[in-house]
């Protein structure tokens, strides 16, 4: 039941099966949290037992990515100097008793903010990208270590801020799912090639982090791990749904993480359902099984607990995603109305506000930056929640309109 609690295998307890999942507000300043991104999450403290901040970056060279508005910029964690801003952030996503989780990322070849700013972009190889128009540069051994030190110093930081835990990010084409990624990843030493070598980044990542966890935080501090269930560019294959369960049991099985959350377009997506990119082809040629990735991963999660996503908009799909996993995370619904999660859980659903007017977006203190995005993509208000993932990430009008500098590395 949504209402239940839920204890993770560390001990720490969540009061609903709600979370809030990871949202790019658009709100940071030189990665730091601004007001608006304060203000924000404190609306969002009861969008779920648990809420998890948006992507933050763990290196200076790993972000900023996917901002989708000039002068408003993704949140980093890759110095001390961001961790009274962090703090703030805390304590408001945690005033009324639920956990708050920071996830934490780099973007490697996705840091298009940088290459905007004229600087190098990264990625586990050189790869010339047909979606890209800028330049991606391989990363060295010494780089890959460094940056797998980064992980730790984040969590370190996390710790450090007040968050109850943090949610590794391999999900979503950044640089974890980039390692993994036999069309990404084509190095030749021991971080790619074989399956078990594209599986060496994530898992020292994982270590990493859960070493850092032992040694400073509390008993009951949350680690999760977000993976894209499959990865499919029409003809080249990232990985299949196959291999992201080997990549997870071996996780689950040499660490004792406490929930794997599957990053997907629709909380029942099934084998095929590739996430962002060319849905129709993988549709087709890798559609080898008929039961949803929350069923298929459930035999390799080593008693870590399972969170879905994807388009739940109301109770009775929120019920529904509630049989297939542990927990049930709502994203875009939670910018629209961040009592959503409280609404159904005391069945007061005629009551929920499903289209985003300005006074809504100001009531539920959108970010400046969120707004502008939605409003680019659908212009003038209201908005309304059928804004898709797709052209959020190509970018809307606002996006193409910035520009690269003379000195950025264009192809
Ligand atoms: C504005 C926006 C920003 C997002 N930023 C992140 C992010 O920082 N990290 C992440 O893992 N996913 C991110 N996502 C994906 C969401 O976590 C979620 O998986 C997706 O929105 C599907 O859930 P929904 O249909 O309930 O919105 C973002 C989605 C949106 C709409």
């Amino acid at each position: 039941m949504l209402k239940d609690s839920l204890t993770f295998p560390n001990g720490a307890t969540v009061a609903n099966r709600f979370v809030m999942p990871a949202m790019l507000t658009n709100s940071g300043l030189d990665g730091f949290a601004t007001q608006d991104t304060i203000d924000y999450y404190r609306e969002r403290a009861n969008a779920g037992g648990m809420i998890i901040t948006e992507y933050m970056y763990v290196s200076e060279n790993g972000g900023p990515a996917m901002t989708w508005r000039e002068g408003r910029e993704q949140l980093a964690a890759y110095d001390d100097k961001f961790i009274p801003q962090l703090k703030k952030v805390a304590q408001a996503m945690k005033r009324n008793g639920n956990k708050a989780i920071m996830q934490i990322a780099h973007t490697g070849r996705e840091a298009n903010y940088r290459a905007m700013r004229g600087e190098k972009v990264y990625a586990p190889s050189a790869v010339d990208y047909p979606f890209l128009p800028y330049r991606v540069h391989e990363l060295s051994d010494a780089d890959i270590r460094q940056i797998v030190a980064d992980f730790g110093a984040a969590a370190k930081r996390a710790i450090d801020a007040g968050f109850d835990g943090v949610e590794i990010h391999g999900a979503n084409h950044y640089l974890i799912q980039q390692f993994f990624s036999a069309y990404a990843n084509q190095r030749t030493d021991d971080w790619g090639g074989s399956l078990e070598k594209r599986m060496n980044f994530p898992a020292v990542v994982v270590k990493t982090v859960m070493a850092v966890v032992k040694k400073y935080a509390p008993k009951d501090f949350i680690v999760g791990y977000r993976i894209s269930p499959e990865e499919i560019h029409g003809e080249n294959v990232g990985y299949t749904w196959h291999e992201a369960t080997q990549l997870i049991n071996k996780l689950t099985s040499e660490t004792k993480l406490d929930y794997l959350h599957l990053s997907m377009m629709n909380y029942n997506s099934k084998p095929g359902d590739a996430l962002l990119m060319d849905r129709e082809q993988a549709a087709a040629k890798f559609n080898d099984s008929t039961k949803p990735f929350a069923t298929l991963f459930k035999p390799y999660l080593n008693g870590a607990k399972e969170i879905i996503v994807g388009n739940i908009t109301n109770g009775e799909q929120a019920v529904a995603a509630s049989k297939l996993a542990d927990l049930v995370a709502v994203g875009r619904e939670n910018l629209i109305d961040p009592h959503f999660a409280e609404k159904v859980l005391r069945n007061d659903e005629n009551q929920i506000v499903t289209i985003l007017s300005a006074a809504q977006a100001k009531k539920v203190q959108l970010t400046p930056g969120l707004i502008d995005t939605f409003s680019a993509a659908t212009p003038g208000m209201p908005i309304t929640r059928s804004a898709d993932l797709q052209s959020l990430h190509q970018g809307f009008g606002a996006w193409n309109e910035m520009k690269y500098p003379h000195n950025a590395e264009m192809k």
